[in-house]
This record gives C-alpha cells, structure tokens and sequence, in this order.
C-alpha cells in the first residue's frame, strides 16, 4: 500500500486557542527564525484561528513599527522563499503584537499581564529566545505574576549554560516555576526533517538493525561542516567555541539516534529513555586520552568559493588573540555492547570549503574476498545520511561493471534524493518544534538529564584541554580543518568521507 506523501498529508488543524509570548523578540534569532517559522505554519493553515504572538523586548516600539519589522524579517526570511501571500499576511498581522518590560524586573511585567488577562485558561508558551543568565529571572518573574498555568510551556533555546554547573544552575531555576514536563530545551537539529529521518530509516525497516551494531560496523562518522564564519557573533562564540557551540548538542544529539536502542514508543520519555542511556555510555575522556583522541582548530584567512575571507581574528569585535577553537574533532567511543570498540568520529568547524552534514555509516569489508582484479582492499559498504544541503539517503556498494572482457567491479550507490522523491520544500526546522510546541508534544526536545548527560562529556574534554593547554591549531579558511585532524583518523587507517554528492 502506497502511503500518503506529505504533500497530501492533510494539516492538523489546531483548534484550541494558544498565545506564544517570544522574549528577545526583535533579536536575531526572532527575526531569522522564529516569525518567519510562525508566518510559514499560518501560511499552511496550522496555526490556532484564535492564536496570539507577542513578542516581548526591552526598547519601546509602536505596534505598526513591529509588524512592519517582522513583514521585512518574514520576506526576507521565509523558507519557502516566495513572496508574502496578502492574504496570509493580513491573517498574521493581526496575531501579532509588542509589549516592552525588563526582562530581569518583575514589576515591569505589567504589560504582559495586561495582554494575557482574560485568557488564562488558554495554553500558551513562553519562548526565551534571550541570554541563558536571564532564563532564571524571567522564569521567577513569570511565576511571581500569576502567568504559569498547568497549561504554559516554557522553551529554551541554546546555550543551556556554558558547563555542566552552570546549566545545573538554569535547571533548578526554571524548575522551581515549571514542572520538567512545561520545560521544551530546543535543539534545532532534532526539528530538521532529515534528522527526524534517521529514527525512521531505523526503526520503520527491519533491514538495518540486524546490522546495526559492532559485528557488522566498523565505525560512524558525523561531519557538520560549515563555510559561514562566526559573523557578528565573536563576543558569544569566543566565550564558547565549537565543543560548546556545536558538538555538546547539535553533533551528540545526532549521535545519540544513530546510537541509541529501539525506544518501545514514540512519546517523549521512552525516546529519551534511550538517547540518556546513549549520553551516559560515552567513554568520558581523560586528560591523556582527550591529547590523542581530540584536535582542536581556528581559521586563518583564505578563500571559499573564490572569495577571500577574514581569519577568526580578523572578524568583526575581534581581539587581537585567543585560544577559542572553531573546529573540532573527536574520536569518541561508546561502551555498551552495541558499540564497544566501534569508533564514532565527530568533526565540525566553521570556514570549511563545503556546508555538509552527513552521518556516514562504514561498514565491515567482506571477510573474505574473491576478486583480485579490484585490488587488494575493497571499498567496504558505506550508508550516508545527508542532513544538509541535499537531503538524501545513499548505499555506497561494489557492483560488476558491465561489459565483456576481465571482470571489472565499481563502486556505485543507490541514491534516494529527498527533492527528487519527495519533491517539496523541506521546512526550516524552527517551523517543526514550534507547532510541537503548540501542540504540547515533547518529543523533540531535550530533557533535564539529557543536558546534564552531554555536559558531563564534554566538561571532560574541557577540562583536559585546560590541564593540558591544548592549543587550537590553525587552518585556512577553505581548507578542511588542521591536518591533524586527518591525522586523528588515519592513524587507525580509516579516512574520512569525501562528499561526492
Ligand atoms: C547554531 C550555532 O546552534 O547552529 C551556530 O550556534 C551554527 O554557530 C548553527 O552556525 C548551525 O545550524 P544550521 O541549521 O545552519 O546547521
């Protein structure tokens, strides 16, 4: 039986009213993402008739100023890249509106009262897009105001502290107000289709689990590889750097499904039973270890694309040094019995010569090989799940070469493009999580010990840089990270993949 694609899928027509009250409401993060994501989902008919959006920001603003900023933000931002629908837009207008309050003030919130009066029966979320140090107070603030009902969710975005203590300390923050079940910790990663694939590719056919495992793998790697530099973002990224930025969340949560067992169900906490269990096995590294199994990076000027770019310390508020690394690269273990000995190779760095985020799965190579015309090490069987740009599935195997003559193998793949099958626009990720968000469906978000599970792995690399006073090795924007970093995985003979898509 065919399933239906989801073109023809039809929307879930919420029907209960919601109101999401974004903090940082005219940042960066609202104005890229979030409005533009609640405009797309209004534009696919999935927003409540009766939902509300108020974004909340220090500065004064009329309401006409707002809605102006968010229709050139929505423009200038939508997924889908077609010019705004009127009639859409004059839907969307109408949801939304502005409320000015300190966001660290309690006695400022009476704005937001004011605008929530008379709906607190309704569901509603209050999303922080702000700095990490003002989840505590907002939340405190939120309570001691009378606006967290059974029915309020509150949505974190990253970073989730900077450690494992300092996350420790937002947790118990926002947890005296809200019951962990209120609480959605967004990592945008988990809201991309292709992400949400893998649980699919894995748990929805019974070809790859019998495989899925040391017998049969020789080892992972996750690449997510960038060619944007740390743009205007030098302030926050230096205090942070790619381990922090990019691998204790976007790269561990997808190995975490890669890695994890069947869950028994899809609703949230048999997930994240799961992916816990994944966090806790990581082989946590120790000073020595973490000198050989990580390498550290910073761009240098160079060029992508035939463009020169600056070098990460050239970058705009840039100082005149640090040791703040922008790539990274770690040989990680797993010590379960799914996985032990199994290498999980995790690289990801800013200024590389390609934006690609794939899981390549490489397989064992026949224990025994009858064709000595290939050569005496046939490529093994490679599975690569390509997160971004390009969606898509890929089997790399051995096929004869037809023709007469002496028997000729090449390499070639089964090739399942996302475009060309499923011939639709894949939607930002954002537009996912807040229509989970909406409709009360924790799945896709981090629980309290899956946060506190990664920072305790990746503090133990953290502090072994420290001990040892690693040093973040450069490398030229445009090239694929130090040459240590090849170093790193060739020195147990395998090489990372080349993408050839
Ligand atoms: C963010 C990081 O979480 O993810 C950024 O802070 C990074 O540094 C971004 O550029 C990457 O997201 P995406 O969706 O473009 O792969």
């Amino acid at each position: 039986m065919e399933m239906p694609s989801p073109s023809t899928q039809r929307a879930t027509l919420i029907t209960e009213p919601f109101d999401m009250v974004v903090f940082g409401g005219r940042g960066d993060l609202a104005r890229r993402k979030l409005l533009p994501a609640l405009y797309e989902l209004d534009r696919d008919n999935r927003l409540p008739p009766d939902g509300r959006i108020i974004a909340v920001s220090r500065g004064e603003m009329s309401a006409e100023d707002f809605r102006n900023l968010v229709e050139e933000s929505c423009r200038e931002f939508s997924t889908k890249g077609a010019p705004l629908n009127p009639e859409v837009w004059a839907r969307f207008a109408q949801r939304l509106s502005y409320v000015s309050l300190d966001a660290s003030k309690k006695e400022t919130y009476g704005g937001l009262t004011a605008a929530l009066q008379g709906r607190m029966a309704v569901a509603r979320g209050f999303y922080l897009a702000t700095a990490p140090n003002l989840f505590g107070p907002i939340a405190a603030s939120l309570g001691a105001n009378g606006l967290v009902t059974p029915e309020t969710r509150l949505v974190l975005e990253k970073p989730l502290g900077h450690d494992l203590a300092s996350s420790q300390a937002i947790n118990a923050a926002v947890g005296a107000v809200f019951a962990e079940r209120q609480i959605y910790r967004i990592d945008h990663y988990l809201g991309k289709e292709t992400v949400q694939n893998l649980m699919v590719l894995r748990f929805a056919n019974s070809l790859f689990e019998p495989l899925w495992n040391r017998t049969h793998i020789d080892h992972v790697q996750i690449t997510v590889a960038e060619t944007v530099g740390v743009g205007g973002r030098w302030g926050y990224y230096d205090g942070a750097g790619a381990l922090r930025d990019m691998v204790q969340n976007h790269l561990l949560q997808v190995l975490c499904l890669t890695a994890m067992e069947p869950p028994i169900a899809l609703d949230a906490d048999s997930v994240r039973d799961e992916k816990v269990k994944v966090l806790k096995s990581l082989n946590p590294l120790t000073s020595q270890e973490a000198a050989n199994a990580t390498v550290r990076g910073q761009y240098r000027a160079g060029a992508i694309d035939g463009q020169p770019v600056p070098g990460y310390l050239e970058e705009t508020d840039a100082r005149d040094s640090s040791n703040c690394e922008t790539y990274v690269a770690i040989r990680a273990e797993i010590d379960n019995w799914r996985w032990a000995g199994v290498p999980f190779y995790l690289r990801t760095g800013k200024r590389l010569p390609l934006r690609a985020s794939e899981i390549v799965v490489q397989f064992k190579a026949p224990p025994h090989f009858i064709y000595p015309t290939y050569g005496a090490m046939p490529p093994a069987n490679r599975l690569i799940m390509r997160l971004q740009p390009n969606e898509g599935v890929r089997f790399q195997m051995l096929n004869k070469k037809p023709g007469p003559g002496e028997l000729r193998l090449q390499q070639t793949a089964l090739n399942l493009s996302f475009a060309d099958t499923f011939g639709t626009v894949i939607p930002d990720a954002y537009e996912r999580l807040l229509l989970d968000v909406i409709r009360g469906r924790p799945t896709l978000f981090m629980r309290v010990d899956e946060v506190e599970a990664a920072w305790r792995w990746t503090d133990s690399i953290l502090e072994s840089w420290q001990q040892l006073n690693v040093p973040a090795r450069p490398y030229t924007a445009g090239s694929w990270g130090p040459s240590a970093a090849i170093a790193l995985i060739e020195r147990d003979g395998r090489t990372w993949h080349e993408d050839d898509a």
